[in-house]
C-alpha cells in the first residue's frame, strides 16, 4: 500500500511542476483534483478502511502527511497565482496613480490631556517629582493617613465608592501624598496628576474626573510660598493679568487651609453670568501640612514643614475652553474633540 502512496506523490510532484500557477481557476482545478471530496489523496485516505486493523494507523499516518504536503504546496500556488493576477493588473494600466488618497484623519490632542502636560511641564521646570499614583487607594491612605477620623462626612458610601471594606476608588489625589512622603526624605517636592471618582453626577460634578495634587516639604516653608507658587501657577494657566484669593477654609489634612479663586476668567472679575455675578471662581484647595500628616508618615514635623494643594484639571479645562458641561469631557463626542 504505501507504494500507492509514494508513486501518488511523485505523480503529484510531477504535475505540480507543469502547474500554470498564473491563472487562479487552473490552481483551483488543481486543488480539487488532489484535494478534493473525490480527489486522489482524498480517495487514499478512505481506503485506509479496507486495510487489516494493524496497517490502519500507520497508512493513515502517511496519507496524512501527504495531505499537508500536497495542502501547503497548493497554498504556495494560490499565492503565487494571486501575485501574478495583481502584477498583470499593474501592469495593465488601470490604476492612475496621480489620484489624489483617501487621506489620513489627523485626530488631535485631548484638552484634559494638553493641561495635564502643560501642569506638568510646568511643575518639573520647578523642580518638583511626579507621582501619577494609583487610581484604589486603601482606607489609610484616602482618609485615615490624612487625619481624615472614621466619622467624617467624606467617608459616607454616598461620597465615595466603596470597593470592598477598606477599599475604595480613590476620592481625591491627596492619598499619593502620604506614599510618597512614607517613602521619601525631605525636603521634596512633588505633584500627584491623576483620576479621582465621587459619587456625583450633576452639570459641573461628574463621577470621575481629574485632579493635580501638589506637595512641598522643607525647612521653613510658609503660606506665603504657597500663595506665590499658585500665583505663578494661575499666571502660566490663564494669563498674567489674572488674580488669586485664598478664603478661609477646611480640610482634615491641612492646617490652615484655604480655598483658592482667581478672578473670573470670561468677565476679569467685574462680575457675570459665569461668575453669577461675583468675579471669582473656585479653583481648589490648600493648606499647610497638618502635623499630625507628618507623624503618620514617620517626619518630624518640629524640624519640617510644607505646603499642599488640589485642584481639578476638568475645572480647569472648562473655563478654559468655556466648555459648559463637564462630561462633555470624557463623552468621545467627536462634534465636541474636533473643536480642539
Ligand atoms: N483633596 C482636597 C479635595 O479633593 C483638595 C486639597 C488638596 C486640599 C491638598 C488641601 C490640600 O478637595
Amino acid at each position: 500500500m504505501s507504494e500507492k502512496i509514494e508513486s501518488l506523490k511523485a505523480a503529484f510532484a510531477e504535475d505540480l511542476k507543469n502547474l500554470d500557477t498564473s491563472a487562479a481557476d487552473k490552481v483551483d482545478a488543481f486543488r480539487v483534483k488532489y484535494l478534493g471530496k473525490k480527489g486522489l489523496v482524498t480517495d487514499l485516505l478512505k481506503q485506509t478502511s479496507t486495510l487489516p486493523v494493524e496497517e490502519r494507523p500507520a497508512f493513515g499516518k502517511m496519507v496524512n502527511e501527504l495531505k499537508a504536503f500536497v495542502a501547503e504546496c497548493i497554498d504556495k500556488a494560490i499565492e503565487t497565482a494571486k501575485a501574478a493576477a495583481l502584477d498583470k493588473k499593474l501592469s495593465e494600466g488601470n490604476v492612475d496613480v496621480t489620484l489624489p488618497g483617501d487621506g489620513i484623519p489627523a485626530g488631535s490632542t485631548h484638552p484634559l490631556y494638553d493641561i495635564r502636560e502643560e501642569i506638568i511641564d510646568f511643575f518639573s521646570q520647578m523642580g518638583f517629582e511626579v507621582d501619577f499614583g494609583r487610581d484604589i487607594e486603601t482606607d489609610w491612605y484616602n482618609f485615615e493617613a490624612l487625619n481624615t477620623p472614621p466619622d467624617h462626612p467624606s467617608r459616607d458610601m454616598q461620597d465615595t465608592f466603596y470597593l470592598d471594606e477598606g477599599v475604595v476608588l480613590r476620592s481625591h489625589t491627596s492619598g499619593t501624598q502620604i506614599h510618597y512622603m512614607e517613602t521619601h526624605k525631605p525636603p521634596f517636592r512633588m505633584i500627584a496628576p491623576g483620576h479621582v471618582f465621587r459619587v456625583d453626577n450633576d452639570a459641573t460634578h461628574a463621577p470621575m474626573f481629574q485632579q493635580c495634587e501638589g506637595l512641598v516639604v522643607d525647612e521653613n516653608i510658609s503660606f506665603a510660598d504657597l500663595k506665590g507658587v499658585l500665583q505663578v501657577f494661575m499666571n502660566k494657566l490663564f494669563g498674567e493679568g489674572v488674580k488669586t484669593r485664598f478664603r478661609p477654609s477646611f480640610f482634615p489634612f491641612t492646617e490652615p487651609s484655604a480655598e483658592m479663586d482667581v478672578s473670573c476668567v470670561f468677565c476679569g472679575g467685574e462680575g457675570c453670568r459665569r461668575c453669577k455675578g461675583t468675579g471669582w471662581m473656585e479653583i481648589g484647595g490648600c493648606g499647610s501640612v497638618d502635623p499630625n500628616v507628618f507623624k503618620n508618615c514617620g517626619i518630624d514635623g518640629e524640624k519640617y514643614t510644607g505646603f499642599a494643594f488640589g485642584f481639578g484639571l476638568d475645572r480647569i479645562a472648562m473655563l478654559r475652553h468655556a466648555i459648559p458641561e463637564i462630561n462633555l469631557l470624557t463623552s468621545n463626542d467627536e462634534r465636541f474633540l474636533k473643536q480642539f
